[in-house]
């Protein structure tokens, strides 16, 4: 079988973190299977795949095409970008084409929203669209995917919030399932290297006992960096006996226009609120793994429902203390009170009373951490990856026989 995965970035981000797992997870169940992959730019992703000895492709999306993106914009904005990369769209669609027929896949899958729509113009092939993300808000884009689903075989959602969304945009014209996203357990485990956040924040050591608390994330407006912002300044201004220094990990990952902070904006917001030495950033760490364990308490604060949150996933299985923003796809991955515990999108004072709650006691993230690598053993090993994308691909491939 030849599977080609499409990907509109060759960064590392979420999606790609997820195909990473799912193209590793195959080669091992299927060695003799040709995996192969393009991708709009080259990046960590593409530096990653290459290094796991896959055959990759770039084929960089032209600027204009790069740009426009719907979830931060208005829709005269959008329309814009849209008509000024219509020419562009054509040419790499062309491109596009070319390089699929040169590689005669079995099966197409793509693993970003424009990819999706590009690959259902440039091919015919048995198709499959790998959603990440929500349709609702993304009235073009979901317009675009409705019209253009008589090419796509079966639409996998990364959770069933993001399955249940997929019907209602898609009217339910073509099969949608769920498959969770799963991580390398051995890799992502409780034991092994702690990354030193001081020294990569550039900040001089915590005293003993600090509790280190950090928000690991792209820097996309709606991860909720000044949530997390806010609610360690909360922490401190109620309890200031409590030692609490945060860390805001990760970088700017995506070209469209307006969509995410720049770490400066970030650290003047932590300057306006009292914060100086109390929180670090550290820029993209390519190591997550040793990020969580250098970690006390992960913080996930995402602002709008997160369609699945990859590093929920990851710091269970770190067996760390959570925190989760229960909405979306997130809000199925924990159980409250046994694996995590949960604050509502967007609320700062309640993401800073489990803060406290966790700094005060040691028994309680201990517990949490020990049921979370718990879950994530039973439902977040990549190793099921494999076995349930290749009978994706081979059912996909004998509907179109
Ligand atoms: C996207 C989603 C995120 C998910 C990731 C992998 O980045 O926003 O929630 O974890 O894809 O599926």
């Amino acid at each position: 079988m030849r599977i080609l995965f499409l990907s509109p970035t060759g960064r590392y981000g979420g999606a790609e973190a997820s195909l990473l797992d799912v193209v590793d997870s195959l080669r091992s169940l299927e060695p003799t299977w040709t995996l192969r992959v393009i991708a709009a730019s080259e990046g960590a992703f593409v530096d990653r795949l290459r290094g796991l000895g896959i055959e990759v492709d770039v084929l960089p999306f032209p600027n204009v095409l790069a740009r426009v993106g719907e979830r931060e914009a208005a829709l005269w904005r959008l329309g814009l970008g849209l008509g000024r990369a219509a020419f562009a769209t054509v040419r790499y669609r062309l491109a596009l084409a070319r390089a699929i027929a040169a590689f005669a896949p079995d099966v197409i899958h793509s693993n970003g929203l424009k990819m999706h729509v590009l690959a259902a113009w440039a091919s015919t092939r048995p198709l499959v669209w790998h959603l990440h993300d929500y349709l609702d808000g993304r009235r073009v884009t979901a317009a675009l995917l409705q019209w253009n689903q008589r090419r796509c075989a079966r639409v996998v959602a990364n959770s069933g919030s993001v399955a249940s969304d997929a019907v209602r945009a898609l009217g339910g014209g073509t099969p949608v399932v769920t498959i969770w996203n799963a991580v390398d357990l051995a890799r992502f485990s409780p034991c092994g290297e702690r990354l030193d956040l001081d020294a990569a924040a550039g900040l001089p050591p915590v005293s003993p006992g600090t509790l280190r608390v950090g928000l690991v994330a792209s820097l996309g407006r709606w991860k909720g960096h000044t949530t997390f912002l806010r609610a360690l300044a909360l922490v401190r201004h109620d309890r200031p006996d409590l030692d609490v220094r945060g860390y805001v990990v990760g970088d700017a990952v995506y070209d469209t226009a307006g969509s995410q902070y720049s770490i400066e904006e970030l650290r003047a917001l932590s300057e306006a609120l009292g914060l100086r030495d109390r929180v670090g950033f550290t820029g993209f760490a390519s190591r997550p793994d040793a990020v969580f364990r250098g970690l006390d308490v992960v913080v996930h604060a995402s602002t709008a429902p997160e369609p699945f949150g990859l590093v929920i996933a990851e710091a269970m299985a770190c067996g760390r203390a959570l925190v989760v923003s229960a909405a979306g796809g997130a809000a199925e991955l924990v159980t409250p009170g046994v694996d995590a515990v949960v604050h509502a999108p967007a609320d700062a004072i309640e993401l800073a009373s489990q803060l406290v709650r966790l700094a005060e006691n040691g028994e309680l993230r201990g517990r949490l951490g020990q049921a979370a690598r718990q879950t994530a053993e039973r439902s977040f090993d990549r190793a099921r990856l494999g076995p349930e994308f290749a009978s994706l691909y081979s059912a996909v491939v004998e509907a179109s026989r």
